[in-house]
């Protein structure tokens, strides 16, 4: 079996969660990582027995023969380590969320990957969630008739779960494509990033709106302002009722908790 030697960029709190997960698969050996900070750098290397440890992620990964990359850093790094991952011979490149923090690095990412042969995975995982494939086999099983509207929300900003929201929208409606989206944001108290993009203004709310090409729309909120659950309500119609899903996340409880249908009683 195949021997896949993995390099982890940056060493704070998701690439723990990256390495620990990528110890225990048979076929997979961390050998190194990179971090700016020389303590971090240092405990991470002992922590999992690292052979090589680098502050430049470039010297990583121009000096070892990596075959997959995480990518742990805050999210304006991640196209550039992405970039250079891709186009310095691996195979695989796992990258945290946020993908990017625009459109055209999102683009140039999918490109080189593209043009490089090289699989770019991004760490949406809730996708994964016990209740939300739950939900999704309700919708397709038409549990709740057509499908008409998805809303999601969270507490906090749009680089943190956020993004997440989005990709679980997606992921609610078969990843059909968005014909148009629109959206606003408000920053009036032009607030520092949290602790996974400290170099960032956040903002205090965002609203957006999507029309899928299935005509499903999906509306998400996040911030400050909205409802401060991280929830889902999925709502359809089967000619006569209107009927809804009501679906909340916890991130750090997230197998079994109810999805539940509900029925307008009306
Ligand atoms: N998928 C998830 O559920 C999930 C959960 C937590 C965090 N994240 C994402 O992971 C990313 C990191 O978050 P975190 O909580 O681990 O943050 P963190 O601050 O704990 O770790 C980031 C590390 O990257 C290092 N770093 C920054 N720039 C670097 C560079 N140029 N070269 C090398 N190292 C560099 C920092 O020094 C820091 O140690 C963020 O994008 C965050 O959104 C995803």
């Amino acid at each position: 079996m195949a021997n896949y030697k993995v390099g982890i960029i940056g060493c704070g709190n998701i690439a723990r969660a990256h390495a620990h997960v990528y110890k225990k698969i048979a076929n997979v050996e961390i050998i190194t990582a990179a971090e700016l900070e020389p303590d971090r750098r240092k405990q991470f290397a002992q922590d999992f027995e690292l052979s090589t440890a680098y502050e430049d992620y470039a010297e990583m990964l121009t000096k070892e023969n990596l075959d997959i990359v995480s990518v742990c850093t805050w999210p304006r790094t991640h196209c550039d380590a992405t970039c250079k991952a891709a186009s310095s011979g691996v195979k695989g490149i796992m990258c945290e969320k946020p993908m990017a923090v625009n459109l055209r690095e999102a683009d140039q990412m999918i490109e080189i990957c593209a043009e490089n042969d090289v699989r770019l995975a991004i760490g949406h995982q809730h996708r994964f969630d016990a209740q939300l494939v739950k939900a999704r086999d309700l919708i397709n099983e038409k549990a709740i008739g057509e499908l008409v509207l998805l809303w999601g929300h969270c507490s906090l900003d749009l680089m943190n779960n956020g993004s997440h929201v989005v990709d679980m929208i997606n992921f609610l409606n078969n990843d059909e494509k968005a014909d148009w989206v629109m959206g606003q944001i408000d920053r009036r108290h032009k607030r520092k990033g949290r602790g996974n993009h400290p170099d960032m203004y956040v903002e205090d709310m965002a609203v957006g709106r999507i029309c899928y090409k299935n005509g499903v729309r999906a509306t998400v909120e996040l911030g400050e302002f909205a409802l401060q659950a991280w929830q889902f309500h999925i709502i359809g119609a089967d000619g006569r009722n209107s009927l809804e899903i009501i679906m909340a996340i916890r991130s750090r409880s997230l197998i079994n908790l109810p999805v539940r249908v509900k029925e307008n009683p009306l």
